[in-house]
């Protein structure tokens, strides 16, 4: 710790390409699913680069540097109280990472679009598109996953908002720009911050996640059944 102000890297690159990716893939899958004729195929596409996003995620709160790890954000129950009890004094001191209720909020985020791109590999657009694994599920599966798709894509609409809201009451009452560090990804801080975005081992990380993605969509589910009636 020193006492003096300084500019230091806080959000890692992959981390803050992790957050924009997923966030134009959101608004691209609620445009495949809801806006667009025609788009399924793309929807699919997306929904599984989606994935590989939030299992790059998860691997990278393991892996990934310091204020990335989900050990440097993910708290008890006692720290959020505490946090929460200083949450309207203007004058706290502001969070060098997430602060200990923002990174319940990044959880949660992370679950919700897991559940979202999981069950989507179930699903069918009752015409010409099956996911993956729609030949594993049975009716009932196929209609759990339906209300899951449906059910996690609303509460992603309302946690998204809540964010959104966090981050202009942070601007606006607490006079706490968050946003620009989530751009180029410094912040001024006593605090000493990372020294770089270890980009060799993201690489790492991400050719893994995408690998295990391939076999999660390409290798392992079964033969799709040809039906007949189409050809
Ligand atoms: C689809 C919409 C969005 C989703 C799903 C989303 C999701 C997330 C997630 C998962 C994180 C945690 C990042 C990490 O540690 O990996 C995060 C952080 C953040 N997001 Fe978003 N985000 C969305 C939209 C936005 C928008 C539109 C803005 C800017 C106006 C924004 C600004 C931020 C900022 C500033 C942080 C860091 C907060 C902090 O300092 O703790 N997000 N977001
Ligand atoms: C995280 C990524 C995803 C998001 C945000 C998302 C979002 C959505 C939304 C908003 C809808 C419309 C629901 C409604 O009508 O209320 C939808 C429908 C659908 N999604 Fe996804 N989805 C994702 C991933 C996937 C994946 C990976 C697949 C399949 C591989 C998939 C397959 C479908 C199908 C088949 C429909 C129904 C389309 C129809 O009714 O014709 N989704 N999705």
């Amino acid at each position: 710790m020193r006492n003096i102000m300084q500019k230091t890297l806080i959000w890692d690159l992959p981390t803050r390409l992790f957050h924009w990716l997923l966030v134009v893939s959101l608004l691209a899958q609620y445009a495949t699913a809801e806006w667009l004729d025609n788009a399924i195929q793309w929807h699919f596409y997306i929904g599984y680069f989606t994935l590989f996003l939030v299992v790059f995620r998860i691997m990278w709160g393991v892996a990934g540097t310091q204020y990335a790890k989900f050990s440097s954000f993910v708290t008890g129950p006692g720290r959020v109280i505490n946090y929460l009890k200083t949450l309207f004094d203007r004058d706290s001191a502001p969070s060098v990472g997430h602060n200990p209720l923002g990174g319940w909020f990044v959880i949660v985020m992370l679950v919700l679009v897991a559940i979202q791109a999981i069950s989507g590999l179930f699903m069918t657009d009752d015409i010409f598109l099956d996911g993956p694994y729609r030949q594993l599920a049975g009716d009932e599966t196929l209609e759990l996953m339906n209300t899951l798709h449906h059910l996690a894509f609303d509460l992603l609409l309302y946690v998204i908002a809540l964010h959104i809201g966090a981050i202009m009451f942070y601007s606006v009452y607490k006079r706490q720009k968050l946003v620009p560090a989530m751009i180029h990804g410094n912040k001024v801080s006593k605090t000493v911050g990372i020294a770089h975005s270890r980009l060799l081992r993201a690489i790492i990380v991400a050719v893994i996640a995408a690998l295990a993605v391939y076999l999660a969509i390409e290798v392992y589910p079964p033969a799709p059944q040809v039906d007949e009636y189409y050809y």
